[in-house]
């Protein structure tokens, strides 16, 4: 099934101490274990400024690290957004990241795991993305809710619930029949 895919996963936040950038380690180890090839995209370690220049539409140069960027995304089989749930939706940095690109997008298939401290999974973000990835052109697919995420990994990124072991791996089952669906 879907041999040699290639994901790329974008973190959807660079909060110092942030905790979702172990839910998109969590799934990078999953699907690489699975045969695919997958990357995270980490504004952490990029330079992204606030948009000033859109890679394709308008005049200048974009930065390099969105010229890599746009280049991942072209590339890309999926794309899978792993966002926290900031004040009932995305971060603003996602966003900006993800506004640097258009045409890009067109056709790709979008999944989503969407993190929160509390019990719900950031379930109100998910509807959100779903919006934003229609927007872009995109296919919006299957989420993962991951709740009380200070409790399913430990500091040092650890996945310590067996439960969340089992949904990331019939997650990651479930984004690459939704990218067979668009092959
Ligand atoms: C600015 C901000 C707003 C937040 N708003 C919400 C919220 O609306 N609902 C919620 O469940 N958690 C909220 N949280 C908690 C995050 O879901 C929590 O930080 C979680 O660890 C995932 O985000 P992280 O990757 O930044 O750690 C908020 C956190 C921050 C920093």
């Amino acid at each position: 099934m879907g041999e040699d895919m290639r994901f790329l996963i974008i973190e959807g936040t660079v909060r110092n101490d942030r905790k979702s950038i172990h839910a998109a380690r969590q799934l990078l180890d999953v699907l690489e274990k699975k045969g695919h090839e997958a990357e995270i995209f980490d504004m952490k370690e990029k330079e992204i400024p606030l948009l000033k220049t859109r890679r394709y539409t308008d005049p200048g140069e974009p930065p390099e690290d969105i010229e890599q960027f746009g280049q991942r995304v072209e590339e890309a089989d999926g794309l899978v957004l792993v966002s926290p749930e900031y004040n009932h939706t995305f971060p603003g940095a996602l966003k900006n990241l993800l506004d640097y690109l258009y045409p890009e997008y067109d056709d790709k298939p979008f999944s989503f795991v969407t993190v929160s401290g509390g019990g719900f999974g950031g379930v109100r973000v998910q509807k959100d993305l779903e919006n934003l990835a229609l927007t872009l052109g995109g296919h919006p697919g299957p989420s993962l809710p991951v709740s009380h995420v200070s409790d399913i990994f430990d500091p040092d990124g650890d996945l310590v619930d067996e439960d969340y072991q089992e949904r990331f791996e019939d997650f990651a089952d479930r984004i690459v029949e939704h990218v067979e669906r668009f092959q």
